[in-house]
């Protein structure tokens, strides 16, 4: 059965690994980096081939895979399998998983633990949300050798506590907070910092705080050193309305691959995320 043998060597041609040192340069030259959610594995090699720096096994699976309303009922076991399943054909991409509500809150050893079985399914990066609290976590994982992804602004396993899904950062004070939460986290040792949705003015503010490390943002204006999106958003397959940040890479594509093409290199020439159409 053909479709059960695809030629390997076809993906993602002739590209070298991106590795963590890569994507710093590409910051330090101010190349855009590009992130997209993904959660299996013919998915995995149709972006790794369209040339995406990065991956994420994010959890907001638990909404677009599963079908909650929130992210806080997906496991760690849950993020496991769906890791395993995108790094079996990722060979190039950088591979991010989210570690997920309540595989992290308790105790180092449990972040540590969590974190090692993300590591141990094929993730390169582990993504934990929030600032305060966490950069204990990201200290006691970066000590051993885990590189970590921060993520600040709207994040989403808060949902309940920000009172919805609603933009952060619009005050000064709020900004504020988000500027001396993103230097303690890279004080910690993160090497990455998801920004979302949040006016531009205030993550190109954070940016300013950190430039040491990696950013990338979603609905995060244009400043960020890369972008991310939900893959199923920017398919146009999300039913409801969705975020101004979102743009809808099927309208006027040819078909998946070429969407997720578009995505890349609109990503790369600035042409997304338009601070117009996609900003706050
Ligand atoms: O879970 C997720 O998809 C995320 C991105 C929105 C950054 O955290």
């Amino acid at each position: 059965m053909m479709s059960s043998h695809p030629v390997r060597e076809a993906a993602s041609a002739g590209r070298k690994p991106v590795t963590l040192t890569k994507l710093r340069d590409m910051h330090l030259q101010a190349e855009p980096i590009t992130m997209l959610t993904c959660y299996d594995a013919t998915f995995a090699e149709v972006l790794d081939e369209a040339g995406l720096d990065c991956l994420l096994v994010g959890d907001s699976l638990g909404m677009v895979v599963q079908g909650h309303s929130t992210t806080l009922p997906v496991t760690l076991e849950q993020t496991i399998y769906h890791t395993q399943c995108v790094a079996r054909r990722l060979s190039a991409a950088w591979l991010v998983a989210d570690l997920p509500f309540g595989s992290y809150g308790e105790t180092v050893e449990q972040v540590v633990r969590s974190a090692a079985a993300l590591m141990k399914a094929g993730a390169r990066m582990i993504k934990l949300e929030g600032g305060g609290w966490t950069a204990e976590c990201v200290r006691a994982l970066t000590e051993r050798g885990i590189p970590v992804c921060a993520h600040l602004g709207l994040t989403p396993q808060s949902v309940h506590a920000l009172g919805g899904y609603r933009i952060q950062g619009r005050t000064e004070t709020s900004a504020e907070l988000l500027k001396r939460q993103a230097r303690e986290l890279s004080d910690a040792g993160a090497s990455m910092l998801v920004l979302e949705l949040m006016p531009s003015s205030t993550a190109a503010e954070v940016g300013r705080e950190v430039p040491e490390i990696v950013t990338i943002g979603i609905g995060a204006g244009p400043s960020t050193s890369g972008q991310v999106l939900v893959l199923h958003d920017m398919l146009g397959l999300t039913r409801g309305r969705l975020p101004r940040f979102v743009r809808n890479f099927m309208a006027g594509s040819a078909g998946i691959e070429a969407a997720v093409r578009s995505y890349v290199e609109a990503v790369k020439d600035r042409s997304f995320p338009d601070p117009e159409l996609h900003g706050y």
